[in-house]
């Protein structure tokens, strides 16, 4: 499929989840925090430099590296969704964050003339590119020499389960995704965001695992978080009836309950995985 109309797609699919970040950004915030601080801490930002973050979506690790940056620094954030965006500019409103810009751009076509970054973020954003490669370019292309990019990517659906649940019920009653390359798992085999970013040209390359462990109040919790940040039950609405949707959801939940404790809570750890590089020159 032509990678723009990819794009679109894209920008279709994580404007409408937006509604659904916004309910759900605190609790995701609470476990994705220690990614955030790592992305920051490989790519090296420090006070008053410049940063760029790709696929921003609800403003991370834009609004943390804003912090890290300080008053004396500045943070250009990134992003094909603008309503996502929306979201990450009233969080940083709320922040009191003033060294942040948002600019609705896809990754791989981005241009900002005149602007030389000192480092480059991207939290789980690459595995919905159609060219992946081409946005590590534009983001090297974009930082000055000696810029370090840090991207994050999932593991293998097993090793997360909180995203995998489900992953073969949805996919015997969904239609097949235009692009079955693009999606949350893509980056998972060893050595693969290692040498996208080989490929793009970074050098200095560092690859590490990281557990992020997510927490929800009670089973209904964790359904509802599942329903409202993907499209996914928009899909299964588009094409079974109520009872089918509800149906599904249970069985969901069902499979859910293997982590959930005897408090009600459920627990789910999930493997990402980080990587950075250095532009050399
Ligand atoms: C899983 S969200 C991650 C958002 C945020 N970085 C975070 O970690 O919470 C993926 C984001 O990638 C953005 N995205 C997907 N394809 C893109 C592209 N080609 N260029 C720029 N952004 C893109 C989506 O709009 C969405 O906001």
């Amino acid at each position: 499929m032509d990678p723009a109309a990819i794009r679109a797609q894209e920008k279709d699919r994580w404007n409408y989840v937006a509604a659904g970040w916004k309910t759900w950004w605190e609790v995701i915030e609470g476990w994705s925090q220690p990614v955030s601080d790592r992305l920051v801490e490989m790519a090296g930002v420090g006070p008053g430099d410049t940063v760029l973050d790709i696929a921003t979506g609800a403003g991370e690790p834009a609004l943390t590296a804003a912090r890290r940056v300080g008053p004396a620094g500045r943070v250009v954030a990134t992003d094909l969704s603008g309503a996502m965006m929306r979201l990450a500019a009233e969080r940083a409103a709320a922040d009191g964050l003033g060294n942040i810009e948002f600019r609705e751009a896809g990754a791989e076509t981005l241009s900002l003339p005149g602007t030389t970054f000192d480092a480059a973020l991207c939290r789980w954003g690459l595995m919905f590119m159609p060219e992946p490669v081409a946005a590590l370019e534009r983001a090297l292309a974009h930082l000055g020499p000696g810029g370090r990019l840090a991207a994050s990517a999932w593991g293998a659906a097993e090793e997360v389960p909180m995203i995998s649940m489900g992953r073969s019920l949805f996919s015997s009653l969904l239609p097949p995704p235009p692009d079955p390359d693009i999606g949350p798992f893509r980056f998972a085999e060893a050595g693969t965001l290692e040498g996208l970013l080989a490929a793009a040209g970074f050098d200095d390359i560092e690859g590490e695992p990281i557990t992020v462990t997510v927490e929800f109040a009670g089973m209904a919790d964790f359904i509802r978080y599942r329903q409202e940040v993907s499209t996914q039950d928009l899909a299964l609405r588009q094409n079974h009836p109520p009872e089918k949707v509800a149906e599904t959801w249970a069985t969901v939940a069902e499979e859910a309950a293997a982590y959930a404790g005897p408090d009600g809570r459920v627990v789910i750890e999930n493997r990402a995985l980080i990587s950075s590089g250095r532009r050399a020159n």
